[in-house]
């Protein structure tokens, strides 16, 4: 049987499934990811210029206008077809007492807006915002920014950072987690539970470098759950999957779901 048709057939028997995604999730929506050659986003920039809080504080200008910018493409895009199946595909287990868990390390809200419910944000979100000082959540609107939604990011268009409005010293920071930072502990265990409980895991879009969430798939696989990677090249995680597609989101997910979403 083909690759794909056991992969269907894992699909049509599946009850309990978590979704594993990263940046490759979303990269045929135009956004695109950290690692990959020539494209990534850290081929051009150190993570620690803009991902870490001493980067944020050393020059906020330009760490606030970079997620600004992210925000302000994510928004400028639309979920694609992988998205979408996904977001199906749990439509189809709940109405049938079934469930899929989506875990993402991506801070895009593509997954919602693809269907998907109950989204585990494992690195946070560029949808919230709080003050670096006192944390208050704020309120802010990329938009509100004046920022272009141009594919790459320029630096020249530094803005200024935003003050927090309650404690009036703190600068809002976007809510993701920076390297170095922990992870919101309710969504990593709660994808921890899904994976105890999981009949088969899809890995999608991962370089399943960055830990702890490049431990999830084992612990899916010591659960006994059956593994499926996706992803154009073998990963860190290849030799965890039992089926691994040489292949993109958003071409595979429909075609390996085409008999359970509609
Ligand atoms: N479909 C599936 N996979 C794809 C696609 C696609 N269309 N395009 C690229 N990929 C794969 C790449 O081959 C790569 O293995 O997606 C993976 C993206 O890897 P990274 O860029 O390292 O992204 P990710 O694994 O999500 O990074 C994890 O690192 O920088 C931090 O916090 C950041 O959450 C991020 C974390």
């Amino acid at each position: 049987m083909s690759n794909i048709r056991t992969a269907a057939q894992w699909v049509s028997e599946a009850q309990s499934v978590v979704v594993l995604s990263g940046a490759g999730m979303s990269a045929q929506s135009g956004v695109p990811t950290f690692r990959d050659a020539q494209t990534g986003l850290w081929q051009r920039y150190a993570p620690e210029q803009l991902a870490t809080e001493e980067a944020f504080r050393d020059n906020p200008a330009m760490v606030w206008t970079w997620y600004v910018w992210r925000a302000m493409l994510v928004n400028s895009v639309a979920p694609n077809a992988g998205h979408q199946a996904i977001g199906s595909w749990q439509e189809h287990l709940l109405a049938y007492g079934g469930s899929l868990t989506v875990a993402t390390q991506n801070v895009d809200n593509l997954h919602e807006r693809g269907g998907a419910s109950e989204v585990l944000h494992l690195h946070g979100s560029l949808q919230n915002y709080r003050c670096i000082d006192c944390g208050r959540s704020a309120a802010f609107d990329p938009a509100s920014s004046g920022m272009r939604a141009d594919k790459t990011f320029d630096e020249d268009q530094a803005l200024e950072p935003v003050a927090c409005t309650y404690c009036a010293v703190g600068m809002l920071r976007p809510g993701v987690v920076w390297f170095g930072e922990t992870l919101p502990q309710d969504a990593f265990h709660a994808a921890v539970d899904a994976l105890h409980e999981a009949d088969l895991v899809v890995v999608v879009g991962t370089s399943g470098l960055v830990q702890p969430a490049a431990s999830l798939p084992s612990i899916g696989r010591d659960a006994g759950a059956k593994i499926i990677e996706i992803n154009p090249v073998p990963t860190e995680l290849s030799e965890v999957a039992d089926l691994h597609f040489a292949a993109t989101a958003a071409v595979i997910l429909p075609d390996m779901l085409s008999d359970v979403v509609s």
